[in-house]
Parts: structure tokens; C-alpha cells; sequence
């Protein structure tokens, strides 16, 4: 088995900025409540690029960061919850536009868990032997799927992409991984697909594509989850809490953020967050932030991180990762 590292990164976001002031004058919330139970101050809504545009800029810069060209990708997985099209998937999309025409392309769908499941997916294509180099993305408009009039769920989410280029190497990189599903809790956050509608089943059904939360049940859920997934990605190997520089967790609340750093008795300051900027951008959440913590340097070899994710479906997922 090969070793995996992460070779460079890169993250773009729409450039209209929506405060929490603005979106009071569509719903009846305030500044004040969101700051307070969400932690979001801001957010990046698009005023007309679309995943897959968001895609490629944040790959571009990915590429340019891991100093690869766009002939030595092999794979490209998108992980999307709002692709531009169901056929063609947005990876084939990013591979048009880079030139990639090397590469496998397939989006996965794992709402914000998506970046997670994608880099386990192309960690086994690396560590197989079967490809070398990876390119993988987390990119969302989901201003497209809010109900703009419901306040549970508009002043949550924004638009973003974040990319990471992944590499076979003689080093150590992801060095765990933990993926996991929970159906029977798929209620409690929806995003209705086309509903079924032909010659032989005519549909009385007019759901609307947007997505619905049960916000309280997903807080529980959050809380506990991402508490079991560090501890089984740290499970096995020679490294505790205390090895680990940065947890680069899904940026959907901070207050789920802050219960988790009580628990596990760290310091809210190991947790990476920047939803304060960009809100719950789902897919998109974790590779943004880890091409903050790695552009502004905070990084240096042989340091320990964690990726932890959690989302609809249900679904969660960890990596522990030595920077290189
Ligand atoms: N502005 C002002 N008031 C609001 C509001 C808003 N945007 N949204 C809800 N409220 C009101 C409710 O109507 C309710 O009023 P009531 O007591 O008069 O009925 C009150 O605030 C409390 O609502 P509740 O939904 O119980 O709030 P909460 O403390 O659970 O916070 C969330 C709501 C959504 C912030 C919180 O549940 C959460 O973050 N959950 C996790 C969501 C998440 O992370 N989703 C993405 C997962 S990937």
C-alpha cells in the first residue's frame, strides 16, 4: 500500500458579501440571534456562478499551490449537494474546463460530508497503486436551494468551493480514516430531488427543491458524532488529542463546535473556524478552511490534523493527517 499526502489546496468563494443585517430584511430574524446561536456573521451568496464554475476557480488554485498540471490529475471527485446538472456530473465539468484529460471524473453526494467521503474514496484509488494524483473538490450554490422566506434554514448556508490535490508519497500522510452512514435519521435534513412524475404516475406532489431541517435533532446529532469520529480516526494509532495541532471540523454552528471542545476537554482554539465569514457552505466547509489554515502558514511538517465532517443522510466522517 502506497502513503497519501495532501500536495497543495485552494478555495474560492462568490465575491457578494450577505451580512446578517441583510438577510433581516427578508426574514424576521436579527445580527443578534444568529451571532448568538450560530456564531455566522457573513456569508457568500452568488449572484450567478454556479457550482461548477465555483469548482474549477478553487481547483486552478489548488493545482497552482500543489505545482502539478492539470495532464497529471487522474481523478476528480466532486463533492456537491447542488450540482449545476445531474448528467453531466460537475467533476466532468471541472475536467472540461481545466483540461484534465487524464482523469476519472465523478461527483459524490454526501451533503457536508461530501469532502470527507471523496478524500477516502481517492485515498483508496492512491493507496491502491491505481492512480498517483487526485484533485479533490467540496462546492456549493446552495442560495439556489433556500427558502429565502424560511428563517430555520436561509441564515445558515452560503456558496463556496475548496480543493485539495492528493499525491502518492514515501511519507506519511492520511494516516486514518473513518467513514459512516445513519439512514433511519435521513428526516431530519431534506433536499427533495425531481419528483416522480410519468405517463403511467402522474404526480399530485408540488415539493419544492428546497431544503428543510429539523435543526434541534441535527444539534444532537452533530454533538455526538463528531466526538465518536475523532475518536475512532485516533483509535489504532500512536497519537492522542494532544498530538493533534488543528481539528478542521465541518463549519455549520459554533456552538456544536464549543460543546465538542467541553467534551473532549480541549481548548476551543484547536478547532479551526471561519463559518463566522462564510456560514454552513455544507461540502465546500472543510476544504475552505483547511486552505486557510494552510495559506496563512499555520502548518509546518510532521504536524497532526484532523478533518472531521457530519451531514445529512446521516452521514460522518474523520481523517487524521500529517502535514508534509
Ligand atoms: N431568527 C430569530 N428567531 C428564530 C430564527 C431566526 N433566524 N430561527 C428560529 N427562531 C426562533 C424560533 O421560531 C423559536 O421561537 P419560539 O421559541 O417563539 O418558537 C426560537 O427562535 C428557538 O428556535 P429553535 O429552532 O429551537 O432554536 P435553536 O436554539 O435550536 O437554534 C439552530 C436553531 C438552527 C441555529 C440550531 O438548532 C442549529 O444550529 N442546529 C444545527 C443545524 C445545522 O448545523 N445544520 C446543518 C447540518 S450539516
Amino acid at each position: 500500500m502506497f502513503e497519501v499526502r495532501i500536495l497543495g489546496t485552494g478555495s474560492y468563494a462568490p465575491d457578494n458579501v450577505v451580512k446578517n443585517k441583510d438577510i433581516s430584511k427578508l426574514v424576521d430574524t436579527n445580527d443578534e440571534w444568529i451571532v448568538e446561536r450560530t456564531g455566522i456573521r457573513e456569508r457568500r451568496v452568488s449572484t450567478g456562478e454556479e457550482t461548477s464554475m465555483l469548482s474549477v476557480e478553487a481547483a486552478r488554485r489548488a493545482i497552482k499551490d500543489a505545482g502539478i498540471s492539470p495532464e497529471d490529475i487522474e481523478l476528480i471527485i466532486v463533492a456537491t449537494a447542488t450540482p449545476d446538472n445531474f448528467i453531466p456530473s460537475t467533476a466532468c465539468m471541472v475536467q472540461k474546463e481545466l483540461e484534465a484529460k487524464n482523469a476519472t471524473c465523478f461527483d459524490v453526494s454526501a451533503a457536508c460530508t461530501g469532502f470527507i467521503y471523496a478524500v477516502s474514496i481517492a485515498t483508496q484509488f492512491i493507496k491502491t497503486g491505481q492512480i498517483k494524483t487526485a484533485l479533490v473538490i467540496g462546492a456549493e450554490t446552495l442560495s439556489k436551494i433556500l427558502n429565502w422566506e424560511d428563517r430555520n434554514t436561509c441564515i445558515l448556508f452560503g456558496d463556496g468551493a475548496g480543493a485539495a490535490v492528493l499525491q502518492r508519497s514515501d511519507k506519511q500522510g492520511i494516516i486514518s480514516l473513518y467513514t459512516g452512514s445513519d439512514g433511519t435519521g435521513g428526516e431530519h435534513l431534506v433536499l427533495p430531488a425531481v419528483q416522480l412524475n410519468n405517463p403511467y404516475c402522474k404526480s399530485n406532489n408540488d415539493t419544492k427543491n428546497f431544503v428543510s431541517m429539523n435543526g434541534r435533532e441535527i444539534f444532537k446529532f452533530a454533538t455526538k458524532i463528531v466526538i465518536k469520529c475523532i475518536e475512532e480516526v485516533l483509535k489504532d494509532t500512536p497519537y492522542t488529542l494532544e498530538d493533534i495541532k488543528y481539528i478542521i471540523p465541518h463549519q455549520a454552528n459554533a456552538k456544536i463546535i464549543e460543546f465538542v471542545a467541553k467534551k473532549l476537554k480541549v481548548d476551543n482554539s484547536k478547532f479551526y473556524i471561519n463559518l463566522d465569514r462564510y456560514g454552513n457552505t455544507s461540502g465546500a466547509s472543510i476544504p475552505i478552511a483547511l486552505d486557510e489554515v494552510n495559506k496563512k502558514g499555520l502548518l509546518s511538517s510532521g504536524d497532526k490534523i484532523i478533518l472531521v465532517g457530519f451531514g445529512g443522510g446521516l452521514t460522518f466522517g474523520a481523517q487524521l493527517i500529517e502535514w508534509s
